[in-house]
């Protein structure tokens, strides 16, 4: 395995340590909270005895392959834990998701959960949130207006393409990805963009975050929080 899928693995592994028996338990999406479904997966085996709600429906897959007890969103109301990873982690752990395509449902999940764990290698922590374009997730109805008006907040928006064709989310939208470079107000961007018709939610994760966990090249894990 090469350093970086070690890094995330490490840091995922720290925070499937926090899972207690009889806890509802949000699986995140990518290839981090790969490594945490995986970690999961073995303690169900070794008799964990917890309940799970899937970010995704690759994630969903995964942990039915793996035994892991999968709950609707519709039979949950509130959430113990959720470990999922992040595309960038700033110094008030504010965050930007949503680069494997998964944001809303991320973030439904990540607001109903009384943890949120962030498990990140060291590549994904910034002092300024925007390097990393912000996923806005978009009804196809009008995208190309919806687009436009992303683009009059300052970035460049991009519709998300899977080969040819735009990529559909989990949810039968569109995404387009806006370059910003820079966002120096997160918690302002985050209600402007939503308050465009149209969007259905954007990446940015403001004050959700409850611990942060960084995996570091040289093999250390540090948890912040
Ligand atoms: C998916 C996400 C992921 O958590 C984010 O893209 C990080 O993915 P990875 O762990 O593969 O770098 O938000 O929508």
């Amino acid at each position: 395995m090469d350093t970086i899928q070690e890094t995330k693995r490490a840091a995922a592994e720290q925070a499937a340590a926090y899972i207690r028996d009889g806890m509802i338990v949000g699986l995140g999406t990518g290839s981090t909270a790969y490594w945490a479904i995986q970690k999961i997966g073995k303690q169900v085996k070794e008799g964990l005895s917890i309940q799970a709600v899937a970010t995704s429906i690759e994630s969903e897959n995964l942990a039915k392959e793996l035994g892991i007890p999968i709950l609707s969103i519709a039979e949950v109301d509130s959430i113990d834990l959720t470990i999922d990873g992040a595309d960038e982690v700033d110094n008030s752990w504010n965050l930007i998701k949503g680069g494997g395509g998964a944001l809303l449902r991320e973030k439904i999940i990540a607001s109903a959960s009384k943890e949120l764990i962030i498990i990140v290698d060291e590549s994904k922590q910034v002092s300024q949130l925007g390097k990393f374009p912000l996923p806005v997730e978009v009804v196809q109805f009008g995208y190309e207006l919806s687009q436009r008006r992303l683009g009059k907040l300052g970035c460049v928006p991009q519709l998300r393409m899977s080969k040819d064709k735009p990529f559909i989310t989990d949810n039968g939208n569109y995404i387009v990805d806006c370059h910003f470079e820079t966002i120096v107000h997160p918690g302002e961007l985050h209600t402007a963009i939503n308050m465009i018709p149209g969007v259905v939610d954007n990446g940015l994760f403001i004050k959700l975050a409850t611990k942060v966990i960084v995996g570091y090249n040289d093999g250390s894990v540090n948890e912040l929080g």
